[in-house]
């Protein structure tokens, strides 16, 4: 092509660069990358959107692991994690760090997820230069201050600065009626965690995990909550000790999570045991598919009580309280709390009784929503008609 007909396309391309939209996606966390990556890839589909990814590092060996598996290629990375940094930290250096590139990209959304500090952090940044706010996973609650703690009052704090909030089911929708949200700035779209798990699991998985597990049956457990270190942790890993020592036909594996003081509980109470397995943190293919063959899952996760409820595995929830009712209307998951006589008669009921276990074991909830479809259908019927 000569030199004029490569400036005029050049020019072309400009302008079209120029009218496309731009969603600015800001995360920081495993499984806000996890829920985040299906909405980043349809974002980047759509010819309409120019789609800028920003990441914290609030995490950071447990982000690089998510970003590698979807090849997401952030265009920020603030790398702010210390290690035992405290929410304040975290808070402060978001606020300080995303207001710059927000002011500089200038997006005509920003989109968070869920509840972490980064999500809260990067929402009030955007408010602050006075940039729309989307919430994806908006409008979780457990209406209980310390449970989750920060999570609950994130999410609270994070809904008030949304300007377009995507609950992903009605109960999320009720409760920001509830609090007299206008229904107009409200989509229910499901939940984009579901979109993930969809492309994460194979017909056919091997790994070394699995084989030591031979014919046992696999309990796989999680916990990292903040409110849950400390006496909490301690009494459900001596509980899960005592189930090892009971029930001969079991076998644990935790994926432990890389805060020390997690770390240092576990190691304190889970040692010298030859069925239970402290393991790194895996990878979330690895993960989804070890998890998809659990006999049961116990944690104080979020995002892993909707994977299993999908997966229709039996949870027994670390916590005293949740936001997933749905999957508790549905019966896959039940709170447990973290006493230690309670967990360990409450798992070894549902291990020793098939009636009890059948009932757990559903698979009712999520089947056909694309959610990360659903959201950026929403942004582009906003953003580009206007
Ligand atoms: C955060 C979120 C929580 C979410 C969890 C998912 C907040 C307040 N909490 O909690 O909602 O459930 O992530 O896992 O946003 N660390 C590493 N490498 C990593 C990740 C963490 O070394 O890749 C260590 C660091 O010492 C860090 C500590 O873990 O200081 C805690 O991380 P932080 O993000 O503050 O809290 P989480 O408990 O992970
Ligand atoms: N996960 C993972 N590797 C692991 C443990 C969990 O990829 O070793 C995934 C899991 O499938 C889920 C997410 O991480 O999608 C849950 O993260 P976490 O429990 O840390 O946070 P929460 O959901 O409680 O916010």
């Amino acid at each position: 092509m000569s030199e004029r007909g490569n400036k005029i396309q050049e020019k072309y391309r400009n302008k079209n660069e120029k009218k496309k939209i731009k969603v600015m996606t800001i995360f920081g966390t495993r499984p806000e990358a996890i829920k985040m990556a299906p909405v980043i890839k349809e974002l980047q589909k759509r010819k309409q959107i120019k789609c800028i990814v920003c990441v914290t590092a609030q995490h950071r060996e447990m982000l690089d692991q998510v970003l590698e598996v979807f090849k997401i290629y952030p265009d920020y990375d603030l790398n702010i994690m210390k290690t035992n940094q405290s929410l304040s930290e975290i808070t402060a250096k978001v606020l300080k760090k995303i207001e710059k590139i927000i002011k500089k990209e200038k997006p005509n959304i920003v989109l968070v997820h869920g509840d972490t500090t980064t999500a809260f952090a990067s929402a009030l940044a955007a408010f602050y230069v006075h940039t729309d706010i989307g919430h994806v996973e908006s409008g979780l609650r457990t209406w209980n201050k310390y449970e989750p703690y920060p999570e609950e009052i994130n999410r609270q704090m994070i809904d008030g600065l949304t300007d377009i909030c995507f609950a992903p089911t009605n109960t999320s929708k009720e409760n920001l009626l509830k609090e007299g949200r206008e229904k107009k700035s409200i989509y229910v779209t499901g939940n984009t965690v579901i979109d993930a798990l969809k492309t994460t699991l194979k017909e056919k998985f091997n790994h070394d995990i699995l084989k030591w597990i031979g014919n046992d049956r696999l309990v796989l457990l999680t916990t990292h909550r903040r409110e849950n270190i400390g006496e909490p942790m301690r009494n459900t890993f001596q509980a899960i000790r005592h189930l090892v020592e009971d029930i001969k036909d079991i076998k644990v594996v935790y994926p432990a999570h890389l805060n020390n003081k997690v770390r240092d509980i576990a190691n304190e109470v889970l040692n010298n045991c030859d069925r239970i397995k402290i393991i790194e943190p895996l990878n979330v293919i690895d993960f989804h598919n070890i998890m998809n063959k659990a006999y049961i899952i116990l944690t104080d996760s979020g995002g892993i009580q909707e994977e299993a409820t999908f997966l229709g595995k039996p949870v027994l929830v670390l916590r005293n309280t949740t936001e997933r009712l749905e999957e508790m209307k549905v019966g896959n998951i039940k709170v447990i709390g973290t006493e230690q006589e309670k967990i360990y008669e409450e798992t070894k009921r549902l291990l020793n009784n098939q009636n009890e276990y059948n009932n757990m074991k559903k698979s009712e909830l999520y089947k056909d929503i694309n959610a990360s479809k659903n959201i950026v259908d929403i942004i582009i019927k906003k953003y580009c008609s206007s």
